[in-house]
């Protein structure tokens, strides 16, 4: 027999290489070099060993290698979007954050929605927070505005964010399971951290399977402050509210979601702007005094506590719409560095000791995720208002100051000087009184872990109970060690009595006496709950 030539044995007019020419633009290594052979090593004879001078192949596989980064340690997974934010009522009356003055103004934005636990190809419709994480490139430096699609946190201090996250992910020893809730680690730490019950009610509700991300809330969680242009600071809370309205899923549904298209989330918001379907939220904002926050039954700086839409209403500013997908998913949805101290003049932190913790923690984290101190340079984290400092070097460095000044004060004069300072619009910190003693306490005003769980709980519609009762009888039968179910009964019943029964009867448990005992009197309690 014949055999055929190695083109021969290629197929279709025995073709092995595909050519530029015409409109056709030439392979090109890293350098511009033009690739003759894309095909085969460089090689000794037509049988013999790979040389080593090969620099083509050693650029090509040495890039291959070195793609992956790290992904995030908390929200890998994630989706974003570009769009615009449109003010359509000023707020120049309590800020002077310049991205609240004009009405009708349009300020391009980035948004990147997120799993919490789950590593980056974990399916779409797990039980979990979603991150609503929004970059405003607004004309006074980047507004990263880091938030959830719940308005309550797990914890109250930064301390503890370790520990909730290593107690969320997969167990160490087994590095499973893959979901947050559904396993001893997680309902043990829960069992013994009591601010979490708010959480937990939001948690195990509806909510955190949602529909799609269109029809997700977001919430900037902690309070914020304003600051206006005399230096007079109010407080603020922020809201997403989806055009959408807000749409959920149960759990049969994700279940079945997640096994058939695990990308269900992110499939349906790539279609629907594609469509021209443009999904758009409402910014809305609740803005209080000090007064009122002295006055407040909970103290507002403790981020798993809410502000009632009834005691303060939200007020509707502006709109967000996402109109544009990535041109690549990598170089903009993985790459983007939002980080809670990105803040504007006009807008500045509370005392909150979670956001504070946060504000240190996301510049580490992305200098470990992107590997430079300049991933500012990069184009999806570049402010797109006029910038100068006097920054430079470091890996990868694209932006050094030009000419030959780069410290000051310096006597270079205005045109060779560089950039100064600016005292008027510059970022200031609002000059908060602060005083006592440097200790390492949780204030008393942080204590009451259960009125909020239970205010939250009663308003639900009965279906929506029912689907909180049915979510905790599921995740704590997956527990397998009696004293976390049996503890975690214990809080239910400081949440609401007839829950608690509901959950320990599904779990074929007593209600703990003593917790029973402990309880607050019935006159304390809202009418629904029935236990006495
Ligand atoms: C992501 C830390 C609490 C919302 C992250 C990341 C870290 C982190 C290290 C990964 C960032 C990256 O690699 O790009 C913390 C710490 C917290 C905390 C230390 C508490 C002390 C919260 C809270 C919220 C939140 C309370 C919501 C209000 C987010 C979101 C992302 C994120 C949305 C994803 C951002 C993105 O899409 O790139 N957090 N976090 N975090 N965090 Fe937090």
């Amino acid at each position: 027999a014949i055999l055929p030539t190695y083109a021969e044995a290629q197929g279709s007019g025995g073709e092995t290489h595909q050519v530029a020419g015409g409109d056709i633009a030439p392979l090109t290594t890293q350098h511009g070099i033009p690739v003759a052979d894309d095909q085969n090593i460089l090689k000794q004879g037509t049988r013999g060993p790979a040389l080593l001078e090969d620099a083509h192949f050693r650029e090509k596989m040495f890039h291959f290698d070195h793609e992956r980064i790290p992904e995030r340690v908390v929200h890998a997974r994630g989706y974003g979007a570009h769009g615009y934010f449109e003010l359509t009522e000023s707020l120049a009356d309590v800020t002077r954050a310049d991205v609240f003055q004009r009405i009708g103004e349009r300020t391009p934005a980035f948004v990147r929605f997120s799993t919490v636990a789950g590593s980056k190809g974990s399916p779409d419709l797990a039980r979990d927070v979603r991150g609503f994480a929004v970059k405003l490139y607004t004309q006074e430096g980047n507004w990263d505005l880091v938030g959830n699609n719940i308005p309550v946190f797990f914890i109250q201090d930064a301390m503890k964010f370790p520990d909730l996250i290593h107690a969320a992910k997969p167990e160490p020893d087994r590095d499973f399971p893959q979901a947050q809730t559904a396993h001893d680690n997680f309902w043990d730490f829960i069992s013994l951290t009591p601010e979490s019950m708010h959480m937990i009610m939001w948690i195990m509700s509806d909510r955190t399977i949602p529909r799609s991300l269109r029809t997700i809330e977001g919430f900037g969680v902690h309070s914020f402050r304003f600051v206006d242009s005399e230096g007079k600071s109010i407080f603020v809370k922020f809201h997403w509210k989806p055009k959408q309205g807000l749409q959920s899923v149960v759990w049969n549904e994700a279940v079945k979601i997640n096994g058939a298209d695990p990308d269900f989330h992110r499939r349906d918001l790539w279609d629907a702007i594609n469509a021209g379907d443009f999904p758009e939220w409402e910014l809305g904002v609740q803005l209080f005094d000090d007064a009122f926050a002295d006055s407040f039954d909970f103290d507002i700086l403790d981020a798993t506590k809410l502000i009632p839409e009834e005691l303060v209403p939200v007020r509707i500013v502006g709109r967000l719409v996402l109109d544009r997908v990535v041109d690549n998913f990598f170089a903009e949805t993985e790459q983007v560095a939002f980080m809670t101290q990105n803040v504007p003049p006009g807008i500045d932190f509370s005392n909150d000791p979670l956001l504070q913790g946060r504000n240190f923690s996301y510049l580490d984290t992305q200098i470990k995720r992107l590997g430079s101190t300049n991933f500012t340079h990069l184009p999806i984290n570049a402010p797109k208002c006029p910038m100068a400092h006097f920054q430079q070097d470091g890996h990868m460095a694209m932006r050094n100051p030009k000419g030959r000044v780069n410290y000051e004060p310096n006597s270079w004069g205005p045109t060779q000087g560089g950039p100064r300072e600016d005292p008027v619009r510059g970022f200031t910190s609002f000059a908060e009184t602060v005083d006592g003693p440097k200790q390492r306490v949780r204030s008393e005003s942080f204590a009451d872990h259960y009125s909020q769980a239970r205010q939250f709980f009663i308003s639900q519609a009965p279906s929506e109970q029912k689907h909180i009762g049915d979510a905790l009888v599921f995740e704590l039968s997956k527990v397998e060690r009696p004293d976390i179910r049996s503890r975690t009964v214990s809080h239910l019943i400081h949440v609401d009595a007839a829950l608690a029964e509901t959950v320990a009867d599904g779990l074929g448990i007593g209600l703990p006496e003593a917790a029973v005992a402990a309880r607050a009197p019935i006159d304390d309690l809202p009418p629904s709950n029935s236990l006495s």
